[in-house]
């Protein structure tokens, strides 16, 4: 999301005439975009910010911004604990940017600008050039967040949940595939909460339903050419029949879907107040997997909650054995400011965290080591996305499950293209393969997931969405 945000930027500025520099000592602005989630990347800012002294010294016309999450939740108390800071920027303010920076050169007083756009949502909108796409780009669907897990400060630093319009959103992915891009991700704090009048009700009245699903069908409608599509992060309590269908419909969707657990402990999920039991994640990821054969999962894992124990922790490792992760993103819990659970005693030991988030990665290399061992032989869709850093001799990819393939590179331009390949052998995190040949016309396309899904995809008319 912070990547996303920071091209934003890039963008909003050079609309502005302003252009890169090579490093901060030659630049007139310097924007800080930062993450609070966990309290080691807050850390990062005040040491990068530390070392600006000399360069303002130097420079004193030099403006300095702090964006992003940390300038939301400090504001202007940012600007009282550093006098090197002219300007603080919230993740809604980011169109200002140009403007307040050149108010900041001419002379203004340091500003604290973190406002969000709750009464007329805006979602900057990405317009790359042809050519100049990277395989995979991100498309944003939605911000902020309406749940309040215990732990979490997004919802106080991103706001509460807006939705982009499915138009827009459809039009975005249009422009990154015909410039180039192979593969889109969609992202929003809980994508998977989307909703949009101008698309058809819910499936259900649960109220876990969304119209995601929806969203989903309308993009592999809509963007022709598009040879993949992800998403992240989803909350798994919008893991509704109605999204696993869509992955049972839509061959372009990914064998591989990112779903945060926290942790494996009924007690600790409870106190989370992540809203889902151990026994309905594992229900729900089992029928999605059972709804796309070979579908893969990644999580994030949370360790050290306050009260955790060591039965609690055992849970999470049995649980990730139960979902076959074959990625975990593991941190140590961390208290944050403005969470509900920066009340609890933070008791479990820094040297337990560590053994814990240890254990956790072990495991995590343990169950993809394996994965990987049981794809020897197979066939994969791979996109291919260049030279191996490591051989220049070799081309890389990856599959249909996000699994990093080298093989020995064929001849002419295969960059961006989709290909079969056979895998010969497994490592610890990646896979060599064979040149099968160009993947058949369709293997991911819309056209076979319509046929697949054995009835009309429901098409809403282009008007609709302006
Ligand atoms: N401490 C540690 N990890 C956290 N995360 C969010 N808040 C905290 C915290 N206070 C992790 C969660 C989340 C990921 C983005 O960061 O696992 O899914």
């Amino acid at each position: 999301m912070n990547m996303h945000d920071s091209d934003r930027m890039g963008e909003v500025l050079s609309a502005h005439g302003w252009v890169p520099t090579d490093g901060p000592q030659n630049a007139d602005l310097v924007v800080f975009n930062t993450c609070s989630v966990r309290e080691k990347a807050e850390h990062k800012l005040h040491s990068e910010l530390g070392k600006m002294g000399v360069l303002k010294a130097k420079h004193p016309e030099l403006v300095i911004a702090v964006a992003g999450c940390v300038a939301q939740q400090e504001g202007q108390a940012l600007l009282k604990r550093s006098e090197l800071l002219d300007l603080v920027i919230g993740p809604d303010n980011i169109a200002e940017l140009p403007r307040l920076v050149l108010e900041q050169r001419a002379g203004a007083l340091p500003l604290s600008y973190t406002v969000f756009d709750d009464a007329a949502p805006r979602f900057l909108a990405a317009y790359p050039k042809a050519g100049e796409a990277p395989i995979s780009a991100f498309v944003t669907t939605m911000k902020g967040c309406d749940e309040r897990c215990s732990f979490c400060v997004v919802p106080y630093t991103r706001g509460s949940e807006r939705y982009r319009q499915t138009g827009e959103i459809i039009a975005e992915a249009r422009r990154w595939v015909e410039a180039g891009a192979k593969e889109i991700v969609l992202l929003g704090q809980t994508v998977d909460s989307f909703q949009d009048p101008a698309l058809p009700p819910p499936a259900s009245d649960d109220p876990d339903e969304s119209q995601f699903p929806h969203l989903l069908r309308e993009i592999v409608a809509q963007v022709p050419g598009l040879l993949r599509l992800r998403y992240t992060s989803p909350h798994p309590r919008h893991l509704t029949p109605s999204l696993i269908q869509a992955h049972a419909e839509l061959v372009v969707l990914a064998a591989h879907v990112h779903m945060p657990v926290q942790s494996g402990s009924n007690r600790v999920l409870k106190r989370m107040i992540r809203r889902y039991t151990r026994e309905e994640y594992l229900a729900r990821v089992n029928a999605l997997k059972a709804a796309r054969s070979g579908l893969t999962l990644a999580t994030d894992i949370i360790v050290g909650f306050p009260g955790e124990t060591d039965e609690d922790f055992e849970d999470t490792l049995s649980l990730m054995r139960l979902a076959n992760f074959t990625a975990v993103y593991a941190f140590k819990y961390s208290v944050r400011p403005l969470t509900p659970a920066r009340k609890l005693a933070d008791d479990v030991s820094d040297a337990v965290k560590a053994e814990r988030l240890a254990r956790v990665l072990d495991l995590c290399d343990e169950l993809q080591a394996a994965h990987l061992q049981t794809l020897v032989g197979t066939t994969c869709h791979v996109i291919l996305e260049g030279l191996s850093k490591s051989d220049k001799t070799r081309v890389s990819g990856r599959t249909e499950r996000n699994e990093i393939v080298h093989i020995p590179a064929p001849e002419g331009d295969v960059y961006g293209m989709l290909a079969e390949v056979k895998i010969v052998a497994a490592y610890k995190r990646s896979m060599s393969g064979e040149w099968v040949g160009p993947a058949p016309v369709g293997a991911t396309g819309p056209v076979r997931s319509y046929l697949r899904a054995g009835k009309a995809l429901p098409v809403i008319a282009a008007g609709k969405h302006s």
